[in-house]
């Protein structure tokens, strides 16, 4: 058994800034109200007219992480792509990637776990690799949120969450066990499925019945329960971080640094608390890109390694909650 590493790290955002004041122009909201209840100060939204897609996105982001990985496109094994917002309902965006970078034909696989999506989706990467059966796995989240969001008052609890934007990693064969990806720790709670959710277009509700019940319909849109889904995010971040450090017989003082899904600053800041890490152990950006899903955590390792804050030698978790539920954590010796 080997385990895996991450040799390369990129992301990518678009250009355009929507401050939380612009959001008021649409919609009965304010920054005071946003920043109080989430720590969002801004988010990146595609322009209209943009070429940038969940797919385009992930590809800027993976050409970067495998520039840096000092590795070829030739050198990757497999794609591995979590995204809730695929340009297509089928196929996936990992085959686009497989395209867009002219890769060999090699396997291209989508994981659809929303914004556990990256650790998911690093999880089925480092199997792939423990096993021997890959050397180098490209690893990807990408997400284009704003063209699906009710932007008028009506949807305005979900809309002001969520941000545009795509992180990429390169995951590759380590040799020495003590390094590397530690372990990785998965949950699901299907009972709960409804409480973030976009249940249409679906094969039972297809785009005829939403366009015939006009705007009655808007089950397209995005629906969150956000009060019940804050506290059982509470509640399963703590579970599964302490979870990862007991599997691999480490304390809360062992942390260096935890990246978390940014789903809402009060989240990070209570599980910061709970586990008495300084400011300079958890990385945030949710100010800056609002919730990015599948796209979050690997953005945010992204910048702590582009600021220097993560060092060989570390211990970094990740966790991740959200739709499904679904929930998980990564150890990483780094
Ligand atoms: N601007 C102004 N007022 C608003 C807004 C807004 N954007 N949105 C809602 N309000 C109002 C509501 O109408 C309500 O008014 P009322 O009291 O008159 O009825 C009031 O603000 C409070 O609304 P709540 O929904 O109770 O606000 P809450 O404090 O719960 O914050 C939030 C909402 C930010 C969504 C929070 O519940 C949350 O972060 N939940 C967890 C999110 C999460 O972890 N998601 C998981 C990942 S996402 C994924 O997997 C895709």
């Amino acid at each position: 058994m080997y385990n895996s590493k991450i040799t390369g790290l990129g992301k990518y955002v678009p250009e355009n800034v929507v401050t939380n004041h612009d959001l008021s122009k649409l919609m009965d909201t304010n920054d005071a109200w946003i920043q109080e209840r989430t720590g969002i100060e801004e988010r990146r939204w595609i322009k209209e007219g943009s070429e940038d897609t969940s797919a385009v996105m992930g590809a800027k982001a993976a050409r970067i992480a495998i520039e840096r990985s000092g590795l070829t496109k030739d050198d990757i094994d497999f794609i591995v792509f979590a995204t809730l917002s695929p340009d297509y309902y089928f196929p996936g965006c990992g085959v686009q990637i497989q395209d867009m970078l002219d890769m060999p034909t090699i396997g291209a696989l989508d994981v659809r776990n929303q914004c556990s999506g990256f650790v998911y989706a690093l999880s089925v990467a480092d199997q792939f690799i423990k096993t021997g059966m890959y050397k180098n796995v490209l690893v990807i989240g990408a997400e284009y949120h704003s063209n699906g969001l009710d932007k008028t008052t009506r949807g305005r609890s979900v809309s002001v969450i969520f941000g545009d934007g795509a992180g990429a990693c390169v995951l590759s064969r380590e040799e020495d066990n003590t390094k590397g990806i530690l372990s990785t720790h998965l949950h699901s709670q299907g009972k709960y499925a409804d409480k973030l959710i976009v249940e249409s277009p679906s094969i039972g509700h297809w785009v005829p019945e939403i366009l015939n019940a006009k705007d009655q319909d808007i089950s397209y849109f995005p629906y969150m329960d956000g009060q019940f889904v804050f506290k059982n995010a509470v509640v399963r971040f703590s579970e599964v971080i302490m979870e990862g450090l007991a599997k691999n017989n480490m304390q809360k003082e062992d942390i260096d640094m935890f990246i978390p899904h940014q789903a809402n600053l009060r989240i990070s800041q209570f599980i910061q608390r709970k586990f008495g890490l300084t400011d300079d152990q958890v990385f945030n950006n949710i100010q800056k890109y609002g919730n990015t899903t599948a796209a979050s955590i690997i953005i945010a390792l992204t910048e702590a390694w582009e600021e220097g804050k993560i060092k060989a030698g570390d211990n970094v978790v990740l966790a991740a909650f959200g739709s499904g539920f679904t929930w998980g954590s990564v150890i990483i010796k780094w």
